[in-house]
């Protein structure tokens, strides 16, 4: 049994044939999906989703990328629905460095990152994040704003030594497709080390397609992959591994098995 811990089935690209999405999943073996959202539309699509289907739960928030400009009546909107019995967590929020390089852009960004951590913690929920070469920043708002309810580096790509840091501040790492790239050094060297108690798997789809798939639209159906290249690389049953990360996001998203 496999959960699909971050998944955009509210993109445009997978929501049309979202039936056929999730089925083709299930034959794989995945069992959950967290649908998370990034904005205003793709969190109440999240919401909806995890509505009609049993099988999804549903993530809230603003991702960095996508705050400019948000009116306090859209943002009041969605968190509103942090109540919904299938809300399991605020994400994706963070930092992106990558694609926003104006400091007063970045410094907007850590202020929404920081208003969406303390929702979390009022409201008792886990967190997912987002950071692209935003490293420094984004630990060191998580030190000074430390999720109550834990959370998750959603693909995570940083360091063993960053990855050191989360953990001791409660929280997981999720790795995704980027773990199968053939040219993954740093990910691999994650994987190895991770502890097996913290450890999530996700697609990020439809982003970020495994090996050897790239160029592709990345589908939850191809999470087995990331997990048979985390189970080689632990050295370790795929089965046993399987069984542990599927525990692990029932556990830090506070959903029964
Ligand atoms: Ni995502």
């Amino acid at each position: 049994m496999m959960f699909d811990s971050h998944c955009h089935l509210n993109d445009e690209n997978l929501y049309p044939k979202i039936d056929e999405v999730i089925e083709a999943a299930k034959k794989t073996g995945v069992k959950k999906f967290l649908v998370v959202g990034y904005d205003k539309n793709s969190s109440l699509l999240a919401v909806k989703i995890a509505d009609k289907y049993e099988e999804c739960y549903a993530a809230i928030g603003f991702h960095p990328t996508e705050i400019e400009g948000v009116s306090e009546e859209d943002y009041n909107k969605v968190m509103s629905l942090s109540s919904h019995k299938k809300v399991v967590a605020i994400g994706e929020i963070g930092l992106d460095y990558h694609w926003v390089k104006d400091e007063e852009k970045r410094e907007n960004q850590k202020k929404w990152f920081i208003k969406q951590i303390e929702y979390a913690n009022e409201h008792h929920l886990p967190i997912s994040i987002h950071n692209r070469e935003s490293t420094e920043d984004c630990v060191e708002i998580l030190k000074e704003h430390t999720p109550k309810y834990s959370g998750v580096m959603h693909c995570y790509s940083g360091s063993v030594e960053t990855m050191d840091i989360v953990l001791n501040l409660g929280m997981y790492i999720a790795l995704g497709g980027t773990v199968t790239f053939t040219n993954a050094k740093t990910p691999k060297e994650v994987a190895e080390v991770v502890p097996l108690d913290r450890l999530l798997i996700e697609t990020d789809s439809p982003y970020l397609t495994p090996h050897p798939h790239r160029g592709e639209k990345n589908e939850p159906k191809y999470i087995c992959l990331v997990l048979e290249e985390i189970a080689r690389l632990k050295d370790m049953s795929k089965k046993h591994l399987e069984d542990v990360i599927y525990k692990n996001t029932c556990r830090l998203f506070n959903i029964d098995e």
